[in-house]
């Protein structure tokens, strides 16, 4: 499975990049490119967390027959990505070559059988000379594979960043970019360089997401670090350019239900990318119940397209907003300590009516209209996500 090697290692170093950076930010830096690719976050599903370099041609079609028999499709997601070991080699012209024993048919018949259900294809690439798991990379091959990419008919690139000593990512990625857009395809692209360089400053006019730290793990720990740790960055997130603080780890089983509840509405509240990262061929209902959320999903996915942020906290206590195209709010009640606890919404505060609507999101309840402020109890690492509206 997903080898240890050097996650730890960049995680804490993403997680450092991440720290320092945060102090760097600069609003005016930002020069944002429209585009009508994700225009929402993207959403679809990725091999990496559950099944590392474990991917083939039987694997890939399973999950995207499950993601339409599952009900996936219908609430929202359409790229099925393959992360990392699909390549092998380069062939005498320079072009990459998909593993023929995994991937017998090809990456073009593969692409094909995905768009007949109405799904797209995504591939994962490094800038570097190698990929982290030591297969070929993209450097000095960027336009030839963009190339490549489109004629198998691609939809989705996700370029990680092993095996770039001396590169500079803004640099890079802005030459990966450029490779993308002579491709002849609409290719959205993913950078993944764990936030090295402060990729939220020049990530808005390079791709469509980039990762902002170091890769995600199936613990509450490793969750709500990198997802409570991107408070600050939202004003760099806006339709066509998302942080994506990792795929999801929703169902894979080191988390129970409510840590996984509050993965699902902090995500939403982010407006970060869902990419589902566990098996869905067989998903409990809990599992597909919290992935297919259509109340969390349209928070996530909401047109205006706004990242939420922290408006309040108190030690392990924090209330997170987001403003939704409709006027109202989607907020979030997070109780980040060791046992359930009574937490107090204040309309007020967050500019909420006094007389306010509101809905649970997560169990789909419209609650009784609210005076002033609405107190309710919060499980031990868990959340209560509400609409909140006049
Ligand atoms: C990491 C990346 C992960 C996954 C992995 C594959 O660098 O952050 O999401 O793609 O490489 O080797």
């Amino acid at each position: 499975m997903i080898s240890l090697r050097c996650l730890a290692l960049r995680s804490l170093l993403g997680a450092l990049l991440f720290l320092n950076a945060a102090a760097l930010l600069t609003p005016s830096a930002v020069s944002q490119t429209s585009s009508s690719l994700a225009a929402t976050p993207p959403m679809g599903w990725n091999s990496w967390n559950k099944f590392g370099c474990n991917v083939s041609d039987k694997l890939i079609r399973e999950m995207a027959d499950a993601m339409v028999s599952s009900g996936m499709q219908a609430a929202g997601y359409q790229y099925v990505n393959i992360d990392d070991c699909w390549q092998v080699s380069r062939d005498a012209q320079g072009t990459i070559v998909a593993d023929p024993q995994r991937f017998s048919s090809g990456m073009k018949g593969l692409a094909d059988y995905i768009h007949t259900k109405g799904l797209k294809l995504g591939l994962y690439t490094d800038a570097g000379t190698g990929t982290c798991e030591k297969r070929p990379g993209s450097l000095n091959h960027e336009v030839q594979d963009a190339k490549t990419y489109a004629s198998w008919g691609i939809d989705y690139v996700k370029i990680d960043w092993c095996n770039s000593e001396g590169l500079d990512p803004e640099v890079q990625y802005a030459k990966l970019r450029d490779a993308l857009a002579q491709s002849g395809r609409p290719i959205v692209f993913s950078i993944c360089n764990w936030g090295v360089k402060a990729p939220w400053r020049w990530g808005p006019k390079t791709g469509n997401l980039w990762r902002t730290t170091g890769d995600i793990s199936d613990s509450y720990d490793s969750m709500s670090l990198i997802g409570f740790g991107q408070n600050g960055l939202e004003i760099f997130a806006g339709p066509g350019h998302w942080n994506d603080p990792d795929m999801l780890e929703v169902g894979n089983g080191h988390m129970n239900r409510d840590e996984y509840r509050t993965h699902m509405a902090l995500w939403a509240l982010l407006a970060a990318p869902l990419l589902a990262g566990n098996d869905l061929r067989n998903m409990s209902a809990e599992t597909k119940e919290l992935l297919t959320n259509s109340d969390v999903i349209a928070v996530d996915q909401d047109s205006k397209g706004v990242q939420g942020h922290r408006v309040w906290q108190e030690g392990p206590l924090e209330i997170w907003a987001k403003p939704l195209a409709d006027g109202s709010q989607a907020v979030g009640l997070f109780n980040r300590s060791e046992s359930a606890i009574q937490m107090t919404l204040d309309f007020k505060g967050i500019g909420a009516p006094a007389a306010a609507k509101l809905r649970d999101l997560l169990d789909h309840k419209d609650l009784a209209t609210a005076q002033n402020s609405y107190a309710t109890e919060v499980p031990k690492h868990g959340v209560v996500l509400l609409k909140v509206s006049k």
